[in-house]
């Protein structure tokens, strides 16, 4: 059964980013895959100490913490999906820790995302969901992943818990994003 791996990168572990990755697994739930969302906003966590030691003990990092319980599970994953509320124009540092360290992890692990499809859904009040989505694709394309699209971009204009089921052309272009992910997998493999 194909599986999807949704992390979480807002504190907020039933915010506006939660639905919205919700709603995707909704669809692929749906689908017959199975489903699971990682909460990491809100962890303590370290940035990458570049201290290369991921190089010789593959799929673990130095500091041992919660992204070395989390690395198996993207490892595992037929697609991941990645949110970030928007904070100043830019993702939460939890998840851009997530990037940076799971990232060398995979790559001195056979680059262990190779042809994993990534995608990115992010919440904003106003302005700058481009560039958090623009941050994660980034990690995606320099990993080997494929990326599908949607009829829009994977945002949605929210601000308080709960709002984001008011906005519904974001609400369709995640459904949508659902349904191309399940196609691309489906497809993948
Ligand atoms: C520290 C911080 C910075 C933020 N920066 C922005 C921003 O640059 N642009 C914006 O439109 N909203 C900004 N917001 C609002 C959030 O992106 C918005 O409330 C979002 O829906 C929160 O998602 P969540 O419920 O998943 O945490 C910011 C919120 C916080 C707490």
């Amino acid at each position: 059964m194909p599986n999807v791996l949704a992390i979480n990168g807002s504190p907020r572990p039933d915010g506006n980013t939660a639905h919205m990755l919700r709603e995707v697994l909704q669809v692929c739930g749906a689908a017959g895959f199975a489903t699971e969302v990682y909460q990491a906003g809100g962890k303590p966590v370290r940035g990458c100490l570049a201290c290369g030691a991921c190089g010789s003990q593959k799929g673990r990092c130095a500091t041992d913490d919660w992204i070395n319980e989390l690395y198996p599970k993207v490892a595992r994953a037929d697609a991941l999906l990645l949110g970030s509320p928007t904070y100043f124009a830019d993702l939460t540092p939890e998840l851009k820790a997530v990037i940076d360290r799971v990232g060398f992890m995979s790559r001195s692990d056979n680059m262990r995302l190779s042809r994993k499809v990534g995608a990115a859904v992010s919440a904003v009040r106003r302005a700058g969901s481009i560039h958090v989505l623009d941050s994660i694709q980034h990690f995606f394309l320099i990993n080997d992943m494929i990326v599908p699209g949607s009829t829009y971009w994977n945002m949605s204009q929210c601000r308080v818990p709960g709002e984001y089921e008011q906005d519904a052309e974001g609400v369709q272009t995640l459904r949508r994003l659902g349904e191309n992910i399940v196609w691309l997998v489906n497809k993948l493999n």
